[in-house]
């Protein structure tokens, strides 16, 4: 079979590559996410769970998507429809593309909500808003912010403006150089955190809890919550890495650059862990305190160390490029499905799904303020919460699901060692065993436990 060769240019190097897929791992998921689904699913037994899925699913699941999309060399959709073709004769393969693209779609309407606050805090820091402010003011600064829909509005606004206007210029490959200045910046941030958070925080309370697992704690929706959330943080299941490794150059070898991007993400999730509980249990803070949890403990670490304001502004940047460069792997799916399909220039393509994406981040932007009331809950919640859910919980792991099925039992043999490079070797057949068995087997026992089916065997 001649190989394709990809319609929107390569990645120049393999570290361009790693840098990029490591800019769309690391964002919101691990520093505003990570903590507070840990803190709102009881700790130890959460991290130990969502640890496992990273390895057993998140991993093999983002070798599947970049050998295929190298495969493929299209967008998600284009790819699993020519790849599918290819191998078993059916094109229906392309739905799974399509799931990703409007799975991509509905998480950005609400991270860039949650970006948009990220953005709303750095003034807030500069100003010297947080110094010296206790737990209460620190939380009525966050309520005023999320109760005011016209503000969040804005700030939701002004994200997706910027991820609009990058990834529509096409220049989103200079953000290799971002990613590379960026990433190392915000590790030596959360660092300086680190030992605020043990100086000053219940740092051995916070260790006690993230580590020591109670599985008492643990829900059914728990165990669903943390493969979510493996999924989420890596960018895996519905098809932003397999746009990315559509771009990679032949030789690249996939399972090395795999490895980096999730050991990188699982330590900067592990590390924001680290900061914000100790910070939660040494101020008398509740664990659980949903999405707000880092805009309420954070600031009171600023607030209160020495250079607090400088740190603090620094920190918000931090976290907007980092979000940004998410954003960008979010809407990447979409944009190329849009160019490629449909032949609309790339960046007429990224104003009209970002203007759709902006719509539908009305709701969620509503679900703090005007929609908060009850009457408004599905049984999931806000709209915002049940955005959240359905995507984290539901498409990603049925995307990553039949990614790895496919990749696994519905391509030959030949076709993914060709792609992985790994010869027949040990690490080959590590790679199909989990493609194979581990993780459908671990996803489906996961959605079945979730449903409480499982629950009849485990119990007797
Ligand atoms: N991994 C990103 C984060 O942890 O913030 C979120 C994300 C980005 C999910 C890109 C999916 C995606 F395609």
């Amino acid at each position: 079979m001649a190989k394709r060769t990809s319609l929107q240019g390569f990645w120049s190097s393999r570290l361009a590559f790693i840098l990029a897929v490591t800019g769309s791992a690391v964002g919101l998921g691990n520093i505003w996410k990570f903590p507070y689904v840990t803190g709102e699913y009881g700790g130890g037994a959460f991290v130990l769970m969502y640890l496992a899925f990273v390895f057993i699913i998140g991993l093999p699941t983002m070798m599947s998507e970049i050998l295929i999309g190298r495969r493929g060399r299209r967008n998600p959709v284009t790819t699993m429809q020519l790849v599918g073709e290819e191998e078993s004769g059916r094109s229906a393969w392309k739905y799974v593309g399509l799931m990703g693209v409007c799975g991509g779609i509905l998480i950005l309407s609400y991270y860039s909500v949650v970006a948009g606050w990220a953005v709303a805090y750095i003034p807030k820091a500069a100003s010297g808003a947080f110094v010296g402010s206790d737990a209460a003011t620190v939380k009525s600064l966050f309520n005023t912010l999320t109760g005011d829909p016209w503000a969040l509005l804005g700030w939701h606004s002004l994200f997706m403006g910027l991820t609009v206007f990058v990834v529509a210029r096409g220049v989103e490959r200079g953000l290799e150089q971002a990613v590379r200045i960026l990433m190392p910046a915000l590790v030596i941030m959360l660092v300086i955190l680190l030992v605020y958070s043990i100086r000053h925080g219940d740092f051995m309370a916070a260790v006690n809890y993230m580590f020591r697992p109670n599985w008492d704690d643990i829900s059914f929706e728990g165990a669903l919550v943390a493969l979510g959330q493996a999924l989420f943080t890596l960018s895996v299941g519905m098809g932003a890495v397999m746009a990315y490794g559509a771009y990679l150059p032949e030789e690249t070898n996939i399972g090395t650059a795999a490895i980096t991007v999730v050991l990188a993400d699982t330590t900067i999730a592990i590390l924001a862990g680290l900061v914000i509980f100790p910070v939660v249990f040494g101020f008398g803070m509740a664990a659980g305190g949903g999405p707000g949890l880092i805009f309420q403990t954070l600031p009171l670490a600023f607030g209160g160390m020495p250079g607090g304001v400088v740190f603090g502004t620094v920190f918000f940047v931090l976290l907007s490029f980092a979000a940004w460069t998410s954003a960008i792997g979010l809407i990447e799916p979409a944009v190329a499905w849009a160019n490629e399909q449909f032949s609309v220039p790339r960046s007429k393509a990224t104003l009209a799904i970002g203007g759709l994406i902006w719509l539908i981040g009305v709701l969620s932007v509503l679900s703090f303020n005007v929609l908060k009331d009850e009457k408004y809950h599905t049984p999931l919640g806000t709209l915002f919460d049940t955005i959240e859910f359905i995507t984290s919980n539901v498409m990603l792991p049925l995307g990553a699901l039949l990614i790895v099925i496919f990749a696994g039992w519905v391509m030959c043999r030949n076709s993914t060692s060709d792609e992985l490079k790994m010869g027949s070797g040990l690490r080959y057949d590590m790679w199909r065993f989990a493609a194979r068995y581990i993780a459908p087997i671990a996803v489906i026992a996961v959605f079945l436990h979730s449903l409480g089916l499982l629950s009849r065997f485990t119990n007797g």
